[in-house]
C-alpha cells in the first residue's frame, strides 16, 4: 500500500466528513437511533467542522492517505479535560478524540499505523500520556486500544442525541 500518515489540512475537510459518515455509525452502540447519529454527523463531523478542527491550534487531525484517498484519521486534542484528569496517572495527557478507519481497511494494520503516528505526535508535543473515551460496547475498538498499550482507568458519559452513552476512559502512559 502506497500510504502515508500526514497532518490533514482544510483541503481534506470534505473527504474527512465523508469518511466520518461511513465510520462514525460503526462506533455507536447497536441500539442508537439513526436520527441521533445523523444529528451528530451534521453538528460535529461535517466538512465545516473539519475545516475548523484543522485550523484550531489545540487540535491535530492526522490522516492515513493512500495516493490521495483518505482511509482513516485520528483527532488529537491538546486541552486539559477536568472531567478525566483525576483518573489519569500520566500528565500532561493528550486526548485521542477520534480514531476511525474505513471498514475495508480494518484488520490490516492501517489503524496501528495511524496510532503509531498519533502517539509519536503526542510524545513530540511533550505529553506524558494519551487518553481516550470509548463506548463500553465497542469491543473491537477496546481490544485494538489494549493492543496499542491503553488500559481502562475510569468511565465517562457521552451524549448522543437524547441518549446518554457510557464510555470507558482508557490511558496510555508513555513511561510504562
Ligand atoms: C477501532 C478501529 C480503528 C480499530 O482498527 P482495526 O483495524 O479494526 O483494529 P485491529 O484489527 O488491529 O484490532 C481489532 C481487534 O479486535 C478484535 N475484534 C474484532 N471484533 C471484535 C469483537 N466483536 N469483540 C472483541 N474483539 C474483536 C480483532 O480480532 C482484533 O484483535 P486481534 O488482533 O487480537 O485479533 C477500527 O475498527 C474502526 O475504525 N472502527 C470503527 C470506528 C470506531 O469504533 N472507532 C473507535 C471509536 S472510540
Amino acid at each position: 500500500m502506497n500510504d502515508v500518515v500526514r497532518m490533514a489540512t482544510a483541503v481534506d475537510a470534505g473527504q474527512l466528513a465523508e469518511l466520518a459518515a461511513v465510520t462514525f455509525p460503526l462506533a455507536c452502540p447497536p441500539g442508537s437511533a439513526p436520527e441521533d447519529i445523523q444529528a451528530h454527523l451534521a453538528t460535529t463531523l461535517s466538512a465545516e467542522n473539519f475545516a475548523a478542527y484543522v485550523a484550531d491550534p489545540e487540535i491535530a487531525v492526522l490522516a492515513l492517505d493512500e495516493g490521495g484517498t483518505l482511509r482513516g484519521y485520528t483527532m488529537l486534542v491538546d486541552r486539559p479535560d477536568p472531567d478525566v484528569a483525576s483518573a489519569l496517572a500520566a500528565l500532561p495527557s493528550m486526548e485521542l478524540s477520534k480514531c476511525y478507519v474505513h471498514p475495508e481497511y480494518h484488520g490490516q494494520g492501517a489503524a496501528a499505523q495511524l496510532m503509531e503516528a498519533s502517539l509519536e505526535y503526542a510524545r513530540l508535543a511533550g505529553a506524558s500520556g494519551m487518553w481516550l473515551g470509548v463506548n463500553s460496547q465497542n469491543a473491537r475498538a477496546i481490544r485494538f486500544y489494549e493492543k496499542c498499550g491503553f488500559r481502562k482507568v475510569g468511565t465517562k458519559s457521552f451524549r448522543l442525541g437524547t441518549a446518554v452513552e457510557h464510555d470507558f476512559v482508557m490511558e496510555h502512559r508513555f513511561g510504562d
